[in-house]
């Protein structure tokens, strides 16, 4: 009865998908049918405006193009197809209203860069990247879509998913860090925050891989510069996340504006024809980034706004943002047979197919209704949830004799430093202040609510860039009055960011010097760290006994600060990117080849790829972290230890964590391996999966890896994905730097 009854429900659930894959099957083919019927009715110079894309009537995030003529005007005769940076119902209304008065009606797009947070400002992507935590980053981007979706916007340029190896990159914080298979399911996580249930949701954006490709990689960590890299480290680096935002179902993506090995990305036909739009089969449209079409000129690419059109469109950029070649080149380019009509129907294809896609067709103001922006906005559920992710983001980097967390019972606390009171610089660059009111919680904020009966000092010792040592002796004066003192020191917000590239990366101003002075107190000294990328902070690292760096954390940055400074979240983020001692010694990360004269030899003077005036380590590796408590990683096993590995096999590895300490604790348990000989070489060791786990005091869990073939393949030399038989090791730890198990396998085919 049972089996006839299970039988009856298989069959129910078959019937029941092939339904809905038949729907969306029609679906498809319905909106296949409805392009093809609309692109028929189109004029030439109609389907050139669906690939215009304005800045619109919010701040300009680029060059501004002067004496242009009116917009609406030209939205109004179908010149256009989509704006950006236009924010709010009211608005949004204004310009579809324009597109509604156009002959065919074609709706626009509204795309805005929801980069962190609409409403409610999230940390910054770097920040949310130390979480390790995939829920509460697709959660953060579910709360940025259903608000930036209720107030008009239906496309965000987010998320970047550029690799950054080069801290001095200013846009470093706009991304995951430096590793292609965390930043992977970054990429995968954000772009299903943003689109939701999918595109067609009204409280979906759809979201933009950007920028394609390897912008991250920029010589000298200097923005906009020429990217030099091999075709091998393009695709086993800087690929992968850009194939996970696609594999995740990314609507769109964005070009760059780097040149990659001399062609600039946007006339790149290898990138965005071959790979994009030919091996991995995307079927959405790219957008250029800001006037980087006609930018081909200055990149001596192109002769003309007319060539670098031509170089454009035939590379496969389908939008032009901002330069206008295409509207006032391509009807030309077509009149004079340098470019089919074909190429143009193609990208207007793509554009028109994704309008069907959010429905604007059906309803063109279906993301322009004031009640619903009325109520979308600021919920509290989103401010919790604001909180919670800031929280996760924290890294823990050092916390000598347990100083933190802190006690309830201590007297006084003396708050010092130039960001103790900050408010709008926790924000970070590149929020949106959508609400001049939005209520930021400054760390003194947090600590106010959370320090009961302890009395809170304040002074803030120096400016961020200060010369100055002015402020020191009133900052010396109330460290001497407290029991503990917490140093709230960093960058400015817009140190970070796009433009903002730096050749020093030293915590700015005299902020060093106050905290050597305020050391000397003898005082025991908390200092919190605030930027957009990885700072140099050598004398703190060595001698303050406690550190967190904070990142720029958001809204609710000063509540997350105090949760985890008494302890209420016992911190658990981890670097998603290596902090380097110097300067001198970036590009610097973990998965670097082993080369023919590692530096871990170092008795032999000629033996060694290092400085002579540095080690090579770095100050703190990809994947470190500290927690309140401790962990004890023991017992690891294998599966099978000669493991053949035939195409769909899987090697199990397991092995036990405890938590050895007294405080509740997550624990991000991470699978490291390397192929011991291969050619071409292999890093000395790659991420290949990772486990984050809550264990109560003294729990033990038993964690289970399971490694398939694909894990251990590579690009060889002709860019075909191989699998050596050979020996590979299995390193498993807290961290890159702190491997606790290891286990080698034979492969035996
Ligand atoms: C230029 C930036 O590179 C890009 O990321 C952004 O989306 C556009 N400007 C639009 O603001």
């Amino acid at each position: 009865m049972i089996q006839i009854k299970k039988k009856a429900i298989c069959i129910l659930i078959l019937s029941a998908c092939i339904a809905a894959g038949n729907k969306a099957f029609a679906q498809k083919q319905d909106i296949n049918q409805k392009v093809e019927a609309l692109l028929a009715k189109m004029t030439l110079e109609e389907k050139i405006g669906q690939l215009n894309q304005y800045n619109g009537d919010w701040e300009a995030t680029g060059p501004v193009t002067k004496d242009v003529g009116n917009k609406l005007d030209e939205i109004k005769q179908g010149r256009v197809g989509a704006v950006l940076n236009i924010m709010g119902t009211e608005h949004c209304r204004t310009f579809q209203d324009a597109a509604m008065k156009s002959r065919l009606k074609i709706p626009l797009l509204f795309g805005q860069d929801v980069i962190h947070g609409y409403r409610i400002t999230f940390p910054i992507p770097l920040a949310e990247a130390s979480s390790w935590d995939m829920g509460a980053i697709e959660k953060a981007e579910r709360i940025a879509g259903t608000e930036a979706s209720a107030s008009g916007i239906n496309w965000t340029f987010a998320p970047m998913v550029d690799i950054a190896r080069d801290p001095r990159w200013g846009r470093v914080m706009e991304g995951a860090g430096e590793d292609p298979y965390l930043g992977s399911l970054i990429a995968a996580a954000r772009v299903k925050g943003f689109q939701g249930k999918g595109l067609g949701s009204t409280d979906a954006v759809m979201a933009t891989a950007k920028h394609f490709a390897a912008y991250g990689a920029a010589i000298g960590g200097r923005d906009y510069n020429s990217v030099d890299m091999s075709p091998r480290t393009l695709w086993e680096v800087y690929l992968p996340p850009f194939k996970a935002a696609l594999d995740a179902g990314v609507g769109t993506f964005m070009n760059s504006f780097n040149d990659l090995n001399g062609i600039p990305a946007t006339g790149n036909s290898y990138l965005q024809r071959d790979i994009l739009k030919g091996k991995w089969g995307f079927k959405g449209f790219v957008v250029s980034d800001w006037g980087s079409i006609g930018e081909m000129i200055n990149h001596g690419y192109a002769k003309d706004n007319y060539e670098a059109a031509e170089e454009a469109l035939k590379a496969g950029s389908d939008m032009d943002m901002e330069s206008r070649s295409y509207i006032n080149n391509l009807a030309k380019l077509v009149a004079d047979k340098k470019i089919s009509v074909n190429l143009i129907d193609d990208a207007v294809r793509r554009i028109l197919k994704k309008k069907f896609e959010l429905g604007l067709f059906d309803d063109p103001y279906r993301f322009i209704n004031p009640e619903r922006e009325k109520t979308s906005l600021n919920r509290p559920e989103y401010v919790d949830a604001a909180r919670d992710m800031a929280r996760k983001s924290i890294v823990l980097l050092k916390n000598e004799n347990n100083l933190l967390p802190l006690s309830k019972n201590l007297k006084t606390i003396a708050l010092i430093g130039p960001l103790a009171k900050a408010e709008k610089e926790l924000k970070g660059f590149w929020s949106l202040d959508i609400d001049k009111n939005e209520e930021i919680i400054s760390l003194m904020d947090g600590m106010q609510s959370h320090a009961g009966q302890t009395k809170l000092l304040y002074s803030q010792g120096c400016g961020i860039t200060d010369t100055s040592r002015k402020g020191f002796d009133d900052a010396i004066a109330a460290a001497k009055k407290a029991d503990v003192v917490i140093m709230a020191m960093g960058e400015a917000p817009d140190m970070t960011g796009e433009a903002k590239s730096k050749s020093n990366i030293h915590l700015p101003g005299v902020q060093e010097e106050l905290i050597k002075e305020i050391k000397a107190t003898g005082k025991p000294v908390i200092v919190l760290l605030m930027a957009g990328r990885p700072m140099i902070f050598n004398w703190t690292a060595d001698n303050v006994p406690a550190i967190l760096y904070t990142w720029w954390l958001g809204s609710q940055g000063g509540n997350a600060m105090a949760d985890v400074l008494y302890g209420d979240y016992n911190p658990s983020g981890k670097l998603p990117i290596t902090f380097p001692r110097s300067e001198g010694q970036i590009p610097i990360y973990y998965n670097h080849y082993n080369t023919g004269r590692p530096a871990q030899n170092d008795t032999d003077l000629f033996y060694k790829s290092a400085y002579i005036d540095l080690p090579n380590s770095p100050r703190y590796a990809f994947g470190y972290g500290l927690s309140y408590t401790n962990f004890e990683y023991k017992n690891i096993e294998l599966s099978k230890s000669t493991p053949s590995m035939k195409d769909n096999d899987i090697l199990s590895v397991s092995l036990m964590v405890q938590n050895t300490g007294k405080y509740a604790g997550e624990e991000v348990v991470q699978l490291y391996l390397r192929d011991m000989v291969s050619q071409p070489v292999r890093p000395v060791k790659e991420l290949k999966d990772f486990k984050k786990i809550l264990l109560q005091p003294g729990e033990t869990r038993r964690i289970t890896f399971n490694i398939r073939k694909d894990e251990l393949s590579f690009y060889n030399d002709k860019l075909e994905r191989i699998v050596q038989p050979g020996t590979f090791q299995i390193m498993i730890g807290s961290a890159s730097s702190d491997i606790r198990l290891q286990k080698s396998f034979e492969l035996t085919n």
